[in-house]
């Protein structure tokens, strides 16, 4: 049973194995949470993300965290909204799947998550956050080895958006 909580603060500090970060796809860092994390974990991180050519939209890759309080760092790239029938929906989903496996085929037993998509890349929050909840619901139904995973929320209503969707079954 893995229990899913939303919680308030910077994902770096959170205490947990994996952090997730919302990433582009060069994987070399940018603005938003991306600078946080790549701030945090150092220039090892970059070094180590030049090796890896960049990441389609829809997927991940992981990383050791370096520097970051987190073991691992497991990079998605998330869709830009265009107007909600470029496939955005299919792609945000796969970006929560894709991190979840990682996680489990690394021995991940928590993982944080920030709202991907809904800064820079402007995918509407309730939106996005309802595709992070049903996705991780899902595919934490069919394994035990992660025993939590969390939303990791930069802005209070974004916790506000999240703990409404986890009251309802
Ligand atoms: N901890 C948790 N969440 C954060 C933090 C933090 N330290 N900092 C920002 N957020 P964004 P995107 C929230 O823009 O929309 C980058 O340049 C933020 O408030 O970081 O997927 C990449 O390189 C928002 O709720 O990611 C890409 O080019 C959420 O994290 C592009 O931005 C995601 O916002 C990706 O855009």
């Amino acid at each position: 049973m893995t229990t899913l909580r939303a919680i308030d603060g910077d994902i770096t500090k959170v205490d947990v194995e994996a952090i997730v970060n919302a990433a582009n796809r060069s994987l070399l860092g940018g603005g938003g949470v991306d600078r946080a994390i790549h701030l945090a974990a150092g220039p090892e991180l970059y070094e180590h993300c030049l090796t890896l050519g960049g990441c389609e939209v829809g997927q991940a890759r992981i990383t050791p965290g370096f520097g970051a309080r987190a073991k691992f760092i497991i990079h998605t790239v998330g869709p830009k909204w265009k107007d909600g029938h470029a496939g955005e929906a299919e792609l945000l989903a796969s970006c929560y799947r894709e991190s979840l496996r990682l996680a489990v085929e690394n021995g991940v037993r928590s993982v944080a998550f920030p709202c991907v998509s809904t800064g820079i890349y402007g995918y509407p929050l309730r939106p996005a956050c309802q595709i992070a909840v049903n996705t991780v619901r899902a595919f934490t139904a069919s394994q035990t080895c992660l025993e939590r995973v969390d939303f990791c929320c930069f802005h209070f209503n974004d916790v506000l958006v999240y703990q409404d969707l986890l009251r309802q079954p």
